[in-house]
This record gives C-alpha cells, sequence and structure tokens, in this order.
C-alpha cells in the first residue's frame, strides 16, 4: 500500500469546524457541563469487556463528541484499520503488514499476508512456547547439569523487554512463585551484574529476546551472560543450549550466536517491536504464569480487537480515547498525557506505554514524507497514582499545564492479601476516585473562604479544577483484563497516527543514536580520531578518556 496523498489534515473542514467549536467552547468549566447536563455522570460511559470507562470529566460535549469523529471518518480510520486486518504493508516506510492482532486471533481464524494465512504459524509457536513453558515449569527440562531451572533472565531491551517485564509485574499474583524471573535491558553491565549475583548458574535459563537479533546492548548482555554461565559452571559451549533460548525472527543470527535453533521461538517482521509481548517475546511472562493463563490474556487482547473492528463509531472505546487525545493535544495544546494507574501491580504500565505511543507516534512527516503542520504524539509519563501524588500531583492540580490523565483503578484487590491489607484497598481507591473529582472541580475561593481561610491565603487554597480525566474501573487485574488495557491502548495509538497521517509503525528516530554509538566506540576505546564528530563531543570524549586515565 502507497502511502497516499491526502488533504493536509489542518486544511480539512472537519479540522477547521473542531477549531471553530474550541473557540465557542472558550474555557466552559466542568462544573458548568455537569450543572447543563444531569445524567451525564452515568451517560458519559462506555463499557468494553471488563473495562468501564468514563469520560463524562473531559472539556467535551455531545458537539465535540460529533466533530471529532467526523474528522476520523474524514481521515479514515476505519479504512485504516480494515487494511490493517486485512493485512495490507500499511507500515509503508518498512514496506510491512502491521499485524499484531493476528497474535491473538483464535485458531480457526484466516488472517493473509501476501497471500498467505499467518494464524496457524502463531497457533504452532504458541504450542511450542506452550510445551516448552511447561517443561520448565515441571522441572523437565534441566541445565546442564542436569538441576531444574529456578531462575528465569529475559535478555532484551525496548519491546523485548518492557512488555514481558511491565506483563510480569502486573500478574504477579497469578505466577509460581518458586520462580526467579528477571528482566536485563541495559547496556551498562551494572543490569546484568545485579541480575545475576545470587544465582546459581546451573538453575538459570537465559532468554534472549530480540526480534532483529543484532541490537548491541541484547547482543552484548547476552555474549556477557554466557560468559557468566560457563566461567560459573566451568563448563564449555555444550553447556548453552541447556542455558539459552532465544525469542527472534532472525534464525541465522541466533544460530551464529551459537543458541540451538530448535530452541529459538519465531515471530514475523509484521509484529512491531513494542507490539510484541504477545508474540514469542512473551515467552518469560508464558513461564511465570503458565500457558492457560497466557492464553486468557491473549483471550483479553482479542476481546478488544473485535470491539475495535466491529463497535459504532458512538461506542468505539479506542476511538473514543485516541479523539480525546486529539482534542486536548491539537486544539488545548496539551503537551503531555499521564497514565495513573492505581494498583501497584501496574507500576511498568506506563513506562511500558511511552515506548507504545512515543515510538509510534512520535514523528513529524506524514506518511507521504511531507512535514505535519500540527501536534503528533504526546509525552506519556505517569506512575501509580498513589505515590504521583505526593510528588508530581501539585503540579496537575495547580500548574499552568494541561495534563489529561487516565486513572486506572480495580474494585477487588488482586492478590491473596492478609484481610489487613485487603481492607487498605479501599483507602486505595478512595485516593482514586477523589483525586479525580478534585481534579474535575477543584475548589473555588468561595468554598476556600467559607472554610475561614485567611484571605491571603485563599488564593493558595484555590483549585481551579478543570483538569480533564478518564477513569478506567474494572473489577480485577487479571490476565485477560491486562490483555484488555494494552490491546485498548494500542488501537487508541493506532486512531491517533491514523489521524495525523503518520506512519505509526516505524522508528526511524532511533536508529542515528545507534549508527552514532557504533562510530563514537573506538574515539573511546582506542583513541581513534573518528571523523565527523563535532566539537563538543570531542571534548567530551577527551574528558572522558582523561577520567579514566587512558
Ligand atoms: O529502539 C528501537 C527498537 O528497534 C525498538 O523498536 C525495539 O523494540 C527495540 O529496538 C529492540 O529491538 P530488537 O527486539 O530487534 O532487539
Amino acid at each position: 500500500m502507497n502511502a497516499e496523498r491526502r488533504t493536509r489534515l489542518n486544511q480539512m473542514p472537519e479540522w477547521t469546524a473542531l477549531a471553530k467549536h474550541r473557540e465557542q467552547l472558550g474555557e466552559v468549566h466542568l462544573r458548568e457541563l455537569f450543572a447543563a447536563e444531569p445524567g451525564r455522570g452515568a451517560g458519559y460511559t462506555l463499557q468494553v469487556g471488563d473495562l468501564y470507562v468514563d469520560y463524562s470529566k473531559h472539556l467535551v460535549t455531545d458537539e465535540t463528541l460529533a466533530l471529532l469523529r467526523d474528522l476520523a471518518a474524514a481521515t479514515g480510520v476505519f479504512g485504516l484499520r480494515d487494511a490493517m486486518l486485512r493485512g495490507e504493508k500499511i507500515n509503508t516506510t518498512e514496506d510491512r503488514a502491521v499485524l499484531h492482532v493476528a497474535l491473538r486471533a483464535p485458531r480457526d481464524a484466516v488472517i493473509e499476508v501476501d497471500g498467505k494465512n499467518v494464524v496457524p504459524g502463531v497457533h504452532a509457536v504458541l504450542d511450542k512456547m506452550s510445551a516448552f513453558s511447561e517443561r520448565v515449569r515441571s522441572g523437565e527440562w534441566t541445565g546442564h547439569t542436569g538441576k531444574r531451572i529456578r531462575n528465569v533472565v529475559n535478555v532484551g531491551i525496548g519491546g523485548s523487554d518492557l512488555g514481558p517485564a511491565m506483563a510480569y509485574e502486573a500478574l504477579r499474583a497469578f505466577t509460581d512463585r518458586d520462580l526467579t524471573v528477571r528482566f536485563v535491558s541495559n547496556v551498562d553491565g551494572a543490569d546484568l551484574h545485579e541480575a545475576v549475583q545470587d544465582l546459581d548458574a546451573a538453575e538459570t535459563l537465559f532468554i534472549i529476546a530480540s526480534k532483529t537479533f543484532t541490537t548491541i546492548e541484547t547482543i552484548t548482555n547476552a555474549t556477557s551472560a554466557r560468559t557468566w554461565l560457563l566461567n560459573e559452571l566451568g563448563a564449555g559451549q555444550e553447556a548453552v543450549a541447556k542455558h539459552f533460548v532465544a525469542l527472534s525472527t532472525n534464525a541465522e543470527k541466533v544460530a551464529d550466536f551459537g543458541i540451538d535453533t530448535a530452541n529459538m521461538f519465531e515471530f514475523w517482521d509484521w509484529v512491531g517491536g513494542r507490539y510484541s509481548y504477545d508474540s514469542a517475546i512473551g515467552l518469560s511472562l508464558m513461564i511465570a504464569i503458565g500457558p492457560d493463563r497466557f492464553r486468557e490474556m491473549l483471550d483479553g487482547f482479542h476481546l478488544v480487537d473485535e470491539h475495535f473492528r466491529t463497535a459504532p463509531a458512538e461506542s468505539n472505546v479506542p476511538l473514543l480515547l485516541g479523539l480525546l487525545g486529539i482534542w486536548y493535544g491539537n486544539f488545548h495544546g496539551a503537551q503531555s498525557h499521564a497514565v495513573l494507574p492505581y494498583s501497584h501491580y501496574l507500576s511498568k504500565f506506563t513506562a511500558y506505554l511511552q515506548q507504545l505511543d512515543m515510538e509510534s507516534n512520535g514523528k513529524s512527516v506524514t506518511r507521504d514524507g511531507t512535514p505535519v503542520e500540527w501536534e503528533t504524539g504526546p509525552v506519556v509519563w505517569g506512575t501509580p497514582g498513589t505515590n504521583g501524588q505526593h510528588a508530581y500531583f501539585q503540579l496537575i492540580h495547580q500548574g499552568t499545564k494541561l495534563i489529561p490523565a487516565d486513572f486506572i483503578g480495580f474494585a477487588d484487590p488482586v492478590a491473596d492479601l492478609q484481610p489487613g491489607l485487603v481492607a487498605q484497598h479501599d483507602l486505595l481507591m478512595a485516593n482514586f476516585f477523589a483525586q479525580t473529582q478534585a481534579l474535575a472541580f477543584g475548589k473555588t475561593p468561595e468554598e476556600v473562604r467559607a472554610e475561614g481561610v485567611p484571605e491571603e491565603l485563599v488564593p493558595h487554597k484555590t483549585f481551579k479544577g478543570n483538569h480533564p480525566t478518564t477513569t478506567i474501573l474494572a473489577r480485577e487485574l487479571t490476565p485477560s483484563v491486562l490483555g484488555q488495557l494494552v490491546a485498548l491502548y494500542e488501537h487508541k495509538v493506532f486512531v491517533q497516527g491514523a489521524v495525523w497521517n503518520i506512519d505509526s509503525f516505524d522508528q526511524w528516530g532511533v536508529e542515528l543514536g545507534k549508527v552514532l554509538a557504533k562510530r563514537v566506540e573506538p574515539a573511546l576505546t582506542e583513541g581513534a580520531d573518528v571523523p565527523g564528530l563535532d566539537e563538543s563531543t570531542k571534548a567530551l570524549v577527551a574528558k572522558y578518556r582523561e577520567v579514566r586515565g587512558r
């Protein structure tokens, strides 16, 4: 599929209509919107699977939403969605299909790339992963010395790390507590050093996760892990096969590394790195939670895929969330978007979304290569909400920036907590609900005065409110619910990229740094005169060498 020229986004009548509408709404306050529309709280909600999505605390009216949907229609969001689902090569700059949805399609589905149904291959790999996971979990798979595997270390970076690391944390309550699972990503040797400190090499399995198997950080860490293992075991290369498996699209490089390709779990070039943790890249997670739970997670993904594919625009949740982001980013000047889970288990969720969203939509040319004249992807940030409340929430409440935020919470605590800790859940959720209320409605000077606050403190204690939030509430953080949440954000990002007319599935922006790092390294190690180094970098390299005594 070629990148088609289409009318510039900011010249479309639907865009102009939104800009005009924005002007008309002016500084309307959520207080006014709620006053004008009784029932808004329960009315501005949608349900997808287990996720109850409340968007009532947004600076929108029915008209805003209709105009945003008009924009989606005019920019062909659903047409691009269907092209993606048909296996068309919508990642035009890499000439690739975009089919992460095939990773969670049921066995009997038919999804074709270049005329070939990819679903049987997906299930063949899932079956192979399941069999291997069961062998590790049961103790049948043993290391070189015959000991069972008790430690699993995933070595990968970016999409080959963030997804499984996030999901392992999220589903910890469902994991086999006898297994230690760790994730090494940073090329800083400290990462691997700390990860293996207390591990018995004889009981350790390294999973080398790299789509390309050329990523320098991963291959360097994998090589060091191999050295560590062989030293610890006092063994030769023959030990590698029992302690190293690979997750990759590149069988040749896997074999070059010395891993038996029989122990390679394959995926395909139509799976983007940041969309890959439900592929073979999730092997560490599958070992931790077991194949059945993993498949429940895939079913959760699929449920939201089907919703995105079939739900009408008015009730399509990923569409809605994508369009709300456009409303704030393009018509209110918001630069960032906070994602604030009220679940300790989701502590890595926002970091995961940062790659998903920012690597996808951090683009400044359209699909046909012309510069955009509109804002694209926001800065995505956040940590678990309760911790954030005592850190950066001050700025969201009373700072000068507009920061739309997603609040994600659960009615039931997930784990087998002690009764005392279960009771804490209500306190956690009281914070959850109180914060979105305070952000939306604030506190007027009159209300502050009525509390007897001295006049000079009134401005300090006044909260303007009007900070928009989405609340996503589910009963419990299960594997299926995690899949639903991730698919929701994947499709939200898709919607935004489609409206902005950018290629959400390439990542050329990370290439330059990679190329330069390779070029600069000999300057550090050998003092080589690297051509093309700028004045500042040269001086910094010289300082580094001086400090290191070179
Ligand atoms: O950072 C760029 C990137 O290509 C990501 O998109 C990807 O997830 C990561 O590097 C890791 O790549 P690989 O899985 O090929 O090692």
